[in-house]
């Protein structure tokens, strides 16, 4: 039987964190045997809310795919490529943007929490501030024709796009009733079972809280970044006992990271006042940086060679173009065009 496809994207943010490679990257790396993968960088929903800032978007693009790559993402496994490289999304965005109705986009929450982040971080958090633009309005839209141009049927996402996900569903349906075809399926989302890594500071880990530790980050940083981790707030002195349970991202790291004699040791000895928390993240330091050495030295190799990994994309790109191709001449023709 073939493969079902499916198609994932991450926006290009620059270089991933251990977030997004315990919530994300090891699914997909796991997935990659069941199903025909088709993974991309969504630059152009990056450009939604970044449109002004592009001086890095380039490196920030390249950047992603040698997280991916380093993390087990195999080009001889899966179709990775640039969204922009896929004119075929843009054409069925078009296509799909004239049978969407308004209201649809327009009550998407998680747009909503979009637009709301926009603002505070301008400072504007009245109702009419200028932010939500044409383009940021079809996020769900552009998203729908990343996924139906490739003819997904599994996406996996985090809950938070769920609600994008359902308009796509809802798009795919109305595009078959008006044309009077069963071209397109209605793609299922696939959730991502691991809970969400906080970052050192105990808040939603992210680039722009500056609370993430980087995959590619060398050990001596990893180091100092795991020391700011927040423990027992409780917790005087070293040979207080502790509460693992109330150490708020130190020891979640360790049920993380760590195998399960060590929690189990460093359960007893923080309870028994045996351990004091500088020592104890100084050991999970080293746990994470030897955790993450392989995929750090398989990211520095293929950093030596950049044109290698650009000729993975274009490959990528190539095998995307055609795919999505085949499924455009059946759109075309059921709508006329
Ligand atoms: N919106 C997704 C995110 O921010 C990225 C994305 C864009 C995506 N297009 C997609 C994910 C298509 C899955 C399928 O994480
Ligand atoms: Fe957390 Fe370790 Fe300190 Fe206990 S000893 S509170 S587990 S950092």
């Amino acid at each position: 039987m073939e493969k079902m496809n499916l198609v994932s994207g991450m926006r290009s943010t620059g270089k991933l964190h251990l977030g997004h490679y315990m919530g994300v990257l090891t699914n997909w790396v796991n997935l990659q045997e069941e199903y025909n993968c088709f993974y991309f960088v969504a630059d152009w929903h990056a450009l939604t809310t970044k449109f002004d800032k592009t001086e890095n978007l380039r490196q920030d693009k390249l950047d992603v795919v040698l997280d991916w790559l380093a993390c087990g993402i195999d080009p001889n496994k899966s179709t990775i490529y640039f969204q922009s490289k896929v004119l075929q999304i843009a054409e069925l965005h078009v296509l799909l943007s004239m049978i969407t109705p308004n209201n649809w986009v327009e009550r998407d929450p998680t747009l909503k929490d979009m637009v709301k982040i926009l603002k505070n971080k301008d400072g504007d958090t009245s109702d009419n501030a200028p932010q939500m633009s044409y383009g940021l309005l079809g996020y769900p839209v552009l998203m729908s024709a990343d996924i139906m141009a490739l003819n997904g049927g599994v996406v996996p996402v985090g809950v938070d796009q769920l609600a994008h996900l359902e308009i796509t569903r809802d798009i795919a349906r109305r595009f078959n009733n008006i044309y009077k075809t069963d071209l397109f399926n209605e793609p299922k989302p696939k959730l991502t079972q691991v809970p969400l890594l906080c970052g050192v500071d105990g808040q939603k880990m992210g680039k722009s809280f500056n609370n993430d530790i980087k995959i590619s980050d060398d050990e001596a940083t990893t180091a100092k970044r795991v020391m700011q981790c927040i423990t027992d707030r409780s917790r005087a002195r070293k040979d207080d006992p502790g509460h693992p349970d109330k150490c708020e991202v130190a020891f979640k790291y360790y049920q993380t990271f760590a195998d399960e004699q060590t929690v189990k040791q460093v359960e007893c000895e923080c309870k028994a006042g045996q351990r004091g928390c500088a020592d104890c993240k100084r050991q999970l330091g080293a746990i994470i940086n030897e955790k993450f050495a392989p995929i750090r030295e398989k990211r520095i190799e293929l950093q030596k060679d950049t044109d290698k990994v650009y000729d993975i994309i274009n490959e990528g790109n190539k095998k995307a173009v055609a795919e999505a191709e085949k499924v455009m001449q059946k759109v075309r023709d059921a709508v006329n065009i």
